[in-house]
């Protein structure tokens, strides 16, 4: 029994070479960037036969628990944020006869699953045998609807293979706080629960219930409806709502059952039980009059839009093609599209890293979105001015005077890290936000963002900054120094002058001043009570801004005295010992000259301008060897230095490494979720890498380096409002204007105008 297929976008249960259950949970999890559903046994519920990780998360949606320390020192963290694990939609109970899926072990085999990236559907086939020998084949369709986010579509077959019975189906979603699997002992894992209150609102024509928070004190509403042979709404016997159906099953005869849900927004507690009649309505309204198939209809058209404009054409390899789409594919799913949410790092396929939203959003996976998709791209970054207010809060509480200071990672705007050396003393955040806001700008000119609120942002991370760092002298000049912070290495922490960092800020401050006439005597300006003395204070900080160099190998330092540390041949170390964060005290790190990921480099990726390529060459040849990658967002920055510097083979190894980190599952943990931010980096690889696009250009530029493994690379963009597209060849890049005004672009070196009278050109280089 096979799935018919079109495979360039389809996510095959036989072509993974992992068929361990909590990974594919993750792999053929569906999601929206509102809800994510983990691909899950269907029978699961709360039988403590099955081991599994179900769970269903609304973005946004978290509990607080109280953060165990030892030691608990001024200004820790209080509380931990964790993304909810709520019951999952999947769920379904089956009778057969007397045997009952709830308590007795049914025997789950997975025949097929497919997931059809073009539409968004998972199509999986599960056989099922009774413990008294009755075999039933269960076929589930399911989708997280893109074009309306709070609907998830469900729909089981059940197909008697050996016997004729009485069969009942049950969809009670009764459980909160599900029993999932034991967890690792993974510093990277998180997976506290929250702490889950579940009502059953009566009075409704299909089940409908409120589910709380005790200490975040949020709420959302969940309704959903179903339709199939003899379906009846009902209460159980322990007064819950949902939906049944007893038949008299036939050998070989399939029966359907579909269900929709409608999984509500996040909303403080008492809106959420003061309005839940209205807001029922509202997610009532999205179900009604419809079906499964409208519905998974009308988000498959989102789906085509996306590719349209969001898909990279390979001609060349189609395992990397189709690795990539998968990258995007998840991207999508995970981006939060409401203006309130962000994306986590682990997306909305697991529960790693608690749901937290880290720096991954802003420097690896916005990009993307930025230009394919500005829209969102702005939604993306609301969330961060959501959160400004916060993070003003943060920097007042910190003992700062103003200023804002963001959390490392956080899904409210607070500091949630309980390690701060790896955590809290990441202040390059506020810079890589900043750094992102200027790209949205850049690429877009949407000023409305900018004035109302961008500038602000990038203003108040840039008094934080003033405030942490200081002047002091440097052979002899005077030097504005950003000491005891931790970049973005994560095996180096609490350094002074971390050469990323200070790179950062002073790009930071740059924009203060880039646009501060635009707002002299302006509300904004007012308002944030920017004086030209700051201004000048924050110009002069700019311009002595220490960046670390080795003056005798001509290479920058990832901080000051880094030539001074330990030397480790990473050689020489077991292969058992990596990730090294798991094997070794994390001093034995922080006193070596050892990387867990892409730092000085990204550096280098980010500000591809002002320094040669041999440079950089140095730079790499330093770093490179050092580097452990331990982190998932490392191998793709580390392949776009490799191609700007002409190592070819060696940048498309780290490509190719990094694209497959979840379809592969290199780093053994997408059991608890995808890796967002290197998903996203893997569009980087493409983009700044093969392409050649050199970020922070005056004009858009471009200076293709076409790996040899392909022929051919199509992608398009948006730039300035208008949409191009580009295929590149070996020695030619053709370019089309699709829409808008066209405006000037450079491709390997070479300038050229492409308007509606002369929207198509070929680039020989
Ligand atoms: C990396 C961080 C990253 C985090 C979340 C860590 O392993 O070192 O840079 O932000 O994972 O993806």
């Amino acid at each position: 029994m096979r799935i018919e297929q079109r495979p360039e976008f389809q996510i095959h249960l036989q072509n993974l070479k992992s068929k361990e259950q909590l990974y594919l949970e993750t792999i053929f999890s569906v999601a929206n960037g509102h809800i994510g559903v983990r691909d899950s046994n269907p029978l699961q519920g709360n039988n403590p036969n099955y081991m599994g990780t179900p769970g269903l998360f609304i973005n946004g949606f978290y509990d607080y628990y109280q953060i165990q320390y030892g030691e608990k020192y001024t200004g820790y963290p209080v509380n931990d944020q964790v993304i909810n694990r709520l019951c999952d939609p999947r769920y379904i109970q089956i009778k057969i006869g007397e045997e009952d899926s709830a308590v007795d072990y049914f025997k789950v085999e997975t025949v097929d699953k497919n997931l059809d990236m073009q539409t968004g559907l998972l199509h999986e086939i599960y056989s099922v045998t009774t413990p008294q020998g009755k075999i039933f084949n269960l076929i589930v369709e399911s989708f997280a609807s893109v074009e309306s986010v709070n609907v998830y579509g469900i729909k089981y077959g059940v197909v008697p293979i050996n016997f004729d019975d009485e069969v009942e189906i049950i969809k009670v979603h009764s459980y909160i706080n599900q029993a999932t699997s034991a967890t690792v002992s993974d510093v990277r894992v998180n997976e506290a629960q929250g702490h889950l209150q579940l009502d059953f609102l009566d009075g409704y024509e299909q089940p409908s219930y409120l589910v709380t928070t005790y200490k975040s004190q949020q709420g959302s509403l969940v309704t959903f409806n179903g339709d199939g042979p003899k379906l009846s709404y009902f209460k159980d016997e322990s007064n819950h709502w949902g939906y049944h159906a007893k038949y008299q099953a036939k050998k070989g005869t399939q029966k359907e059952f579909e269900f929709l849900f409608s999984i509500g927004d996040v909303y403080p507690l008492v809106n959420a039980r003061m309005y839940a009649d209205q807001y029922l309505v509202k997610l009532n309204e999205d179900i009604k009059n419809t079906s499964f198939k409208s519905e998974l209809m009308a988000s498959a058209q989102v789906w085509q839009t996306f590719w349209l404009h969001s898909d990279v054409e390979i001609d060349g390899d189609p395992q990397v093609q189709l690795s990539l789409r998968f990258n995007f594919f998840e991207l999508y799913q995970s981006a939060g599209k409401d203006s309130h949410t962000s994306i986590p790092a682990k997306g909305l396929s697991g529960s790693g890293y608690g749901g937290h939203y880290f720096w991954d959003t802003e420097i690896f996976m916005l990009p993307f979105f930025i230009y394919t998709n500005p829209e969102l791209a702005k939604k993306i970054l609301m969330y961060r001015y959501e959160t400004l207010k916060n993070s003003q809060q943060q920097a007042t509480q910190f003992g700062f005077k103003g200023g804002a200071m963001y959390a490392w990672r956080t899904i409210n705007g607070y500091e949630a890290s309980a390690y701060w050396p790896a955590g809290t003393a990441q202040i390059h955040i506020n810079a890589d936000i900043a750094y992102a806001i200027e790209q949205y700008y850049e690429v877009t000119k949407d000023d409305d963002f900018l004035n109302d609120y961008g500038y602000e942002i990038i203003v108040e991370t840039a008094r934080f900054y003033m405030e942490w760092g200081n002047f002091a002298e440097i052979d002899g000049k005077r030097r504005f120094v950003i000491n005891r912070v931790t970049g973005p290495d994560e095996y180096s922490a609490v350094v002074d002058n971390n050469y990323f960092t200070n790179k950062m800020v002073k790009f930071n401050f740059r924009m203060v001043q880039k646009y501060a006439k635009r707002f002299e005597h302006t509300d904004l300006s007012n308002r944030l009570g920017l004086s030209p003395e700051e201004l000048e204070r924050i110009q002069e900080a700019a311009d002595s801004m220490y960046l670390p160099f080795d003056e005798d190998n001509k290479i920058k330092l990832q901080y000051q005295n880094f030539d001074q540390m330990n030397k480790i041949d990473l050689a020489k170390i077991d292969n058992n010992d990596f990730p090294l964060l798991l094997h070794y005290h994390p001093l034995m790190l922080y006193r070596s000259q050892v990387n867990k990921q892409a730092d000085t480099i990204l550096a280098d990726v980010l500000f591809p301008q002002g320094y040669s390529d041999d440079e950089l060459k140095r730079d790499f040849d330093f770093y490179e060897p050092i580097t452990t990658h331990d982190s998932s967002l490392s191998q793709a920055v580390f392949a776009i230095a490799a191609a700007r510097v002409g190592k070819n083979a060696q940048s498309y190894s780290f490509f190719t490494q990094a694209i497959e980190t979840d379809i592969q599952n290199s780093h053994h943990n997408t059991a608890n979720g995808i890796h967002a931010g290197s998903l996203g980096a893997a569009w980087e690889g493409v983009f700044y890498g093969f392409a050649g696009v050199v970020n922070n250009a005056e004009i858009f530029s471009m200076d293709p380096k076409l790996p040899a493994q392909w022929n051919s690379v199509k992608f398009r963009i948006f730039l300035y409002g208008s949409e191009y597209i580009f295929a590149i060849y070996e020695h030619e890049v053709h370019v089309s204007l699709l829409s808008g005004k066209g405006s000037t672009i450079k491709i390997a070196g070479a300038k050229c105008e492409l308007d509606s009278e002369s929207p198509d050109q070929v680039i020989k280089y």
